[in-house]
């Protein structure tokens, strides 16, 4: 049987809170308690210096994550547990990765995206305040992700983009270089891996609007009482759908429990009483482990001994498989025989991928041999259909798009001409 690699990592720039608790500490502290699983975890601080300038703010930060993990679980013994940056390979894969991306995939990250988005609605240069580690973020993780070849990410919604990305990072360079890199996927906990937060929004740092994973038992009652409801009198009936309250509470019950409060909301149940029901219930997960949290936020030395102690395990797998990168690359002792390159020198095409999204429906895009994504498919009810109209294309090529309107489309900031040589490279390929 073959191990399956799960690996994630959190972001050491604040004070860990219930949707990193749910949507990334718990299943892959439950993960790894799983046999035939080796699971990676660390503290992606890296990360961090994107998003805070404020060094006190960054260790601390490090030490309450690090510290949570351990509390909720995590046994540095039957898992790696590390820090990101003991870990110098990391950033070495970073360039490399960044090599074979196209510059255009990370122009159309939600992240950067986003930031030019408002950056153009304010009237502002697109760029301004945008630092090039922010433009980067996503290669950065596709290192973490790609260093020790994982299979699974445990992640939130809003990551799978990235996973994706790391996925194509690693198709270019295994096209390029050969099989290096295990193509990873995104693993998501349906329901509960974006928790909403006090209001109503997905819980995050950037919007203020986290409970704290071990905030004191009255703290925790009071951020629960917080959260936003309607204003819907006891007695009235309540919707479960859009309510944070019943989300979060979903994130912790049982199915039998959902299905009781659920009951209690329609037949009116105060907006106080069923807040007592979620704070109760939550802080039966938390309480046993808030003792624990406390004793190692009081021990730091001990806590950096179990990271020395698990980066010198990760960099036995990450210092070799390194060296075996650069040699692919042609970073290489220059006394070594120079081999005449292989992979290299076979003309580089462009691929269909074909692949179901997380709402059934099936999708293929048309990436370039250096990873540009040029084509992407609307919905298919049927990956027949989505075959057949990629079929179409490679037999057909550019001309056969204008057919297809409201099936495919050229992504943005692409040039027809570039599809066009993309799409007869194919017919070239297969004609020879
Ligand atoms: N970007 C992730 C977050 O903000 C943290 C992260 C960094 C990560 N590297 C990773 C998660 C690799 C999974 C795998 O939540």
């Amino acid at each position: 049987m073959s191990i399956e690699r799960f690996l994630t990592g959190i972001t050491t720039s604040g004070t860990p809170h219930l949707g990193n608790y749910v949507g990334s500490i718990r299943p892959a502290v439950r993960a790894s308690l799983r046999s035939g699983v080796e699971s990676f975890y660390f503290l992606a601080d890296y990360h961090a210096l994107i998003k805070v300038d404020e060094p006190a703010r960054i260790q601390r930060s490090t030490l309450e994550i690090a510290a949570s993990w351990l509390a909720a679980g995590l046994d540095p013994a039957r898992v790696i547990f590390y820090r990101q940056s003991d870990i110098p390979e990391i950033p070495e894969l970073t360039w490399l990765l960044t090599c074979v991306l196209g510059k255009g995939v990370l122009n159309r990250a939600h992240a950067y995206k986003a930031s030019v988005d408002k950056n153009t609605a304010a009237g502002n240069d697109p760029d301004a305040e945008v630092s090039a580690g922010l433009f980067m973020y996503p290669v950065l993780m596709g290192a973490d992700i790609l260093m020790f070849n994982a299979h699974k990410v445990p992640v939130g919604r809003d990551q799978v983009q990235h996973i994706e990305m790391a996925r194509d990072m690693a198709h270019s360079f295994n096209h390029r270089y050969g099989e290096h890199f295990v193509a990873p996927e995104a693993a998501i906990e349906d329901n509960v891996a974006t928790l909403p937060g006090l209001d109503g929004r997905k819980m995050s740092k950037s919007y203020d609007n986290t409970i704290a994973l071990f905030a004191t038992r009255a703290q925790l009652q009071k951020l629960i009482a917080s959260i936003v409801t309607d204003s819907r009198a006891p007695g009235e009936p309540k919707a479960t759908e859009g309510s944070a309250l019943f989300q979060i509470y979903q994130a912790f019950a049982t199915e039998a429990e959902t299905v009781a409060l659920r009951q209690s909301f329609a037949s009116g149940i105060a907006w106080g009483d069923a807040k007592n029901i979620v704070f109760e219930r939550i802080d039966q997960e938390i309480a046993p482990m808030r003792a624990t949290y406390q004793a190692l936020i009081n021990d730091p030395a001990k806590i950096e001994t179990i990271l020395q102690a698990g980066a010198v395990k990760a960099r036995a797998i990450a210092t070799p498989f390194t060296s075996r990168l650069r040699h692919a690359v042609g970073l290489r002792h220059l006394a070594q025989k120079n081999e005449p390159d292989t992979k290299t020198a076979r003309a580089a095409l462009p691929v269909f991928k074909q692949y179901r999204e997380a709402d059934g429906q099936f999708y293929f895009k048309l990436v370039s041999a250096d990873g540009q994504l040029l084509l992407q498919s609307q919905a298919f009810a049927s990956p027949k259909v989505a075959g057949q109209t990629i079929a179409t294309l490679q037999s057909q090529g550019y001309q056969a798009l204008s057919g297809m309107p409201d099936l495919v489309t050229v992504c943005e900031g692409v040039s027809a001409s570039v599809v066009s040589v993309a799409l007869q490279d194919l017919i070239d390929a297969k004609a020879n």
